[in-house]
């Protein structure tokens, strides 16, 4: 998989990518990540890439040029199966999202500043708009760094056991269950009995009985949505 992020502010997306998982999943081979600088396609000399709205108001508004640009350079070298441009009023990011770009080839990601982008970005390259939560953040940088790490860790061989997705909150739109490691009893607290008995069926059915516990009383709503 190749993601390529437009941003006006590349240095906040370098770190997520240079750590942990996200950094092996690329050491693997298995996805590349390629920031862009949306400062280096604007043609004017001041580097601008935003400018006041039409029909007055507070803000600034991203211009349609730079990113077109950017854009067009990028898919005459390749096809993208999505542009996706983050912003607060798209669709909430979910484990479905997440596992449907999981298996596309080539990504674009857009990242919003200001008071956003230009409609006619929107309405003529955009083929998805993704928000990561009903709140609104500074830029898209930090919303497309959520979305890459929700994608890329489900890539095919970027996790090993100890961290499979399978058994993540989510994929069975189930939260996960309570979990415990040693010592198995701490200042008198205990781990639950049956998790040390060794008996694998009870233990399953035990997480099986907790994860719908905990979904009925803390996400009655994810019970609904698979009926
Ligand atoms: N840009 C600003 N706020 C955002 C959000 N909540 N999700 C995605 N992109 C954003």
């Amino acid at each position: 998989m190749r993601i390529d992020i437009i941003t006006v502010l590349p240095e906040l997306l370098v770190s997520p990518f240079e750590a942990s998982i996200l950094k092996r999943a690329q050491e693997k081979g298995l996805v590349s990540v390629h920031l862009h600088n949306l400062r280096d396609y604007s043609s004017n000399r001041y580097k601008q890439v935003d400018d006041y709205q039409y029909g007055g108001g507070a803000g600034m508004v991203m211009m349609i040029e730079p990113i077109d640009k950017c854009i067009s350079e990028l898919k005459a070298e390749r096809d993208y199966d999505e542009i996706i441009y983050m912003t607060p009023d798209g669709t909430t990011l979910n484990q479905g999202i997440a596992n449907e770009l999981s298996v596309k080839e080539n990504i674009i990601v857009l990242c919003g500043h200001y008071k956003g982008v230009d409609q006619r970005v929107r309405d003529q390259f955009v083929t998805r708009e993704i928000s990561i939560g009903d709140f609104v953040l500074s830029g898209g940088e930090l919303a497309a760094a959520v979305l890459c790490d929700s994608v890329i860790r489900l890539l095919p061989g970027v996790l090993n056991n100890e961290t499979s997705a399978l058994t993540d909150s989510f994929q069975d739109n189930l939260l996960a269950p309570p979990i415990y490691t040693r010592p198995a009893e701490y200042k008198g607290w205990k781990v639950p009995e049956i998790l040390t008995s060794g008996n694998t069926p009870k233990i399953e059915a035990w997480r099986e009985q907790k994860a719908l516990e905990r979904t009925q009383e803390r996400r009655p709503d994810l019970l609904e949505d698979s009926e």
